[in-house]
């Protein structure tokens, strides 16, 4: 139990990871002001909408609201006022023509918020950053800020999983504080407390640690799934079954089953650039050696999209042109809209560039799709996308595609050929309905 009084919560950028914790604090009873530079976000954050799709979320923004405790401004003087505790948690993206990350937006928001920051605070880096970042964000906000070296740094890393962002918020398997100072972990303490208090573990680091041990996680997990993946290239050249492969050694605790899914391989905004800005940091600090097979690992992952695209044409018989393609799936992953470096899309545009007419079906993420990839062709239900089709194939697990009829998707398709690139669907119940099923790493 913590002695401090209830900090109050600024949470600087409101995108997947700062819009949930903002909410869920504020749920938890803190006094919250959410930031962002765009108007247009703050604006349907303050309406109750949230401008994403995370399932759970929507309904905790209006309890939060209800509560009187969370607010929104693009405004960073009034962050500097109100905050005791500042949460950084803007983007990262890998720069431009480089593998590194893109450290604009944190740089930018700690220098913009610095002059703001006249009492003793403590801003807080929930960003994925390259290690050492956080030691010279210190000495950014300490030059830039009234309070001077009253600013203290400390950095939480985040694993909150899209699609599970609210209980990953609540309920984390676990929280990191790196802290350079025991006051700074005492706020932090204050600000956890009814989520340590439900038992969750914590370890107390220094700052380079708790950098790192995002990023370490997030290529932990890269390794795991390009390992199968590898695992299924090698299945594919002796007729062996990846997915046999892949049950037998999930029976095994100590590697176990989770992130073992063999198939289309990963995408989304955190571990393709974290692996990549990883292999770019550690190269800078002359550890390059040390995590070169994350190279490895992305380029088995990024061989899956190709391999996927040559089953499509085996299974149109050697040519793609001007075949008609199901794609069935936009999003990085089920359960969510986001289409960053999705595997799904990436091979739908493969696909069109070798003349297959394909046609596009997303529960969630037809309008980020269209809007990035907009001379791909769309369509608004399973069947329509699969009317005509010489090939269907499923690129996001999505519950809705596991579920689909082969009987009925039969009656509106050209060719009964399903290409499962996510080893979601049942292949005798496919096969028994008449249709040549396929996938990554298991026998034709
Ligand atoms: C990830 C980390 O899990 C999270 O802790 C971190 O904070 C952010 O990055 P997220 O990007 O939301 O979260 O997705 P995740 O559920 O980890 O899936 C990543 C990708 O791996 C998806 O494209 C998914 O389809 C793929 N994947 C996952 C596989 O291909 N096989 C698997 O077995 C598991």
């Amino acid at each position: 139990m913590t002695t401090t009084p209830k900090p109050r919560i600024t949470v600087l950028g409101t995108g997947y990871l700062g819009a949930t914790h903002a909410i869920c604090m504020a749920v938890l009873g803190y006094d919250v002001l959410g930031v962002d530079t765009d108007r247009a976000k703050i604006e349907a954050l303050s309406r109750g909408e949230v401008p994403f799709f995370e399932p759970g979320l929507p309904e905790m923004l209006r309890k939060a609201l209800d509560t009187g405790n969370l607010s929104f401004t693009t405004d960073l003087a009034a962050a500097g006022d109100f905050g005791d505790v500042h949460f950084v948690c803007v983007g990262t993206p890998q720069l431009r023509g480089s593998a590194g990350a893109d450290l604009t937006y944190v740089e930018g928001v700690v220098r913009d918020l610095a002059p703001h920051l006249r009492r003793r605070c403590l801003v807080v880096g929930k960003s994925t950053v390259p290690v050492g970042t956080a030691s010279r964000l210190t000495r950014l906000v300490q030059d830039n800020s009234p309070a001077g070296t009253e600013v203290e740094l400390a950095w939480n890393p985040e694993f909150l999983r899209e699609g599970y962002a609210v209980a990953d918020t609540l309920e984390p398997d676990r929280m990191v504080f790196g802290v350079s100072s025991a006051w700074a972990e005492e706020q932090l303490r204050a600000v956890f407390a009814p989520v340590l208090d439900a038992g969750t573990p914590v370890v107390t680091t220094d700052l380079a640690t708790a950098e790192l041990v995002k990023v370490a996680a997030n290529a932990f997990l890269a390794t795991k799934i390009s390992y199968i993946n590898a695992m299924a290239e090698v299945c594919e050249v002796t007729g062996a079954d990846v997915q046999d492969l892949a049950r037998s050694l999930a029976y095994d605790s100590r590697i176990g089953g989770r992130f073992l899914h063999p198939g289309l391989g990963f995408g989304g905004g955190c571990l393709p650039k974290d692996i990549r800005a990883f292999v770019h940091r550690a190269e800078e600090l002359g550890v390059g050696r040390s995590v070169a097979f994350l190279r490895q690992v992305d380029a088995i992952n990024n061989r899956r999209r190709a391999r996927t695209v040559d089953l499509v044409r085996e299974q149109a018989g050697g040519s793609l042109a001007g075949v008609r393609v199901c794609c069935l799936g936009a999003a990085f992953k089920p359960n969510s809209d986001d289409i960053r470096d999705a595997p799904a899309l990436d091979v739908a545009r493969m696909l069109k560039e070798e003349g297959a007419v394909v046609a596009v079906y997303d529960p969630e993420a037809m309008d980020n799709a269209r809007r990035a990839y907009p001379d791909l062709e769309y369509a608004d239900s399973v069947m329509e996308a699969a009317s005509g089709a010489g090939v269907v194939v499923l690129l996001t697990e999505w519950d809705q595609f596991r579920s689909i009829d082969p009987a009925a998707l039969a009656g509106v398709v050209d060719g009964r050929s399903v290409v499962d690139g996510r080893h979601a669907l049942d292949a005798q119940t496919w096969r028994e309905a008449g249709w040549t099923y396929r996938a990554l790493g298991r026998a034709g």
